[in-house]
């Protein structure tokens, strides 16, 4: 199995970027000899990528891919060898991440003409604040839930399986890895990192995607 984590948070080495590096050293941890699990991490403030031009040249291009020669070649790559892909956002102004907003918009095109077909679409969010805090100001619910939404469109577009994994409550926005409990910590990477392992491709959404259309 191939898995591909995309860490979308701007600092290199925050807390999404532990987060990242927890998960893929517990799914390594699974490979056995009948077991085999390959994870590429794209860790998207370590790459060169630039801002989408609204050019659509993606359109014309026959594989949908963006003309600009930088990073994003090497995630489409990534992106196709993946037979699950997770996602780690922060929530920054009650949405994902800018970083991560504009890898969508530079892979859009790409993934609407079903490169991402029948594949699990994982998401983990990580804010400052609680999902339930004492008012909604101070509260990560109603975002969560909205950027699910977001997600859950992406995915009828893509023909992917989405998936929320979880969120990860930041104590302190000012560390780099959490000041919580490190044994819930690791209990629930443990159990995110079971649910991706037994994830599939789904070899019927792939025929159904094949439906084209043209932009
Ligand atoms: C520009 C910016 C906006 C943020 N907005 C929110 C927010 O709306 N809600 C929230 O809960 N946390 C917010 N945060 C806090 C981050 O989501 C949180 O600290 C996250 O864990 C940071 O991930 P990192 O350590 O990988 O950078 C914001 C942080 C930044 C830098």
């Amino acid at each position: 199995m191939n898995v591909l984590i995309i860490n979308g948070s701007a600092r290199k080495k925050g807390y999404c970027n532990y987060i990242a590096n927890s998960l893929k050293s517990i799914l390594e941890s699974f490979n056995s000899s009948n077991n085999n699990i390959n994870v590429e991490y794209f860790n998207i403030p370590d790459s060169n990528i630039s801002f989408c031009k609204g050019c659509v040249s993606c359109c014309k291009d026959e594989n949908k891919y963006c003309f600009i020669n930088d990073d994003v070649q090497k995630a489409y790559v990534l992106m196709e060898k993946a037979d699950s892909i997770i996602y780690i956002s922060p929530i920054y102004e009650s949405f994902i991440s800018g970083i991560l907003k504009n890898f969508f918009d530079r892979t859009n095109h790409y993934t609407s003409f079903f490169k991402l077909a029948g594949k699990p679409l994982n998401l983990i969010l990580t804010g400052v604040q609680p999902l339930d805090g004492e008012t909604k100001e101070f509260s990560n619910s109603h975002v969560v839930k909205n950027i699910n939404d977001y997600f859950e469109n992406y995915s009828i577009i893509t023909h992917t399986h989405f998936n929320y994994l979880g969120f990860f409550h930041h104590l302190n926005h000012h560390t780099e890895k959490n000041e919580g409990d490190e044994k819930l910590f690791r209990l629930e990477i443990l159990r995110i990192a079971k649910e991706i392992a037994s994830q599939k491709i789904d070899k019927e959404m792939i025929e159904k995607s094949k439906n084209n259309y043209s932009v």
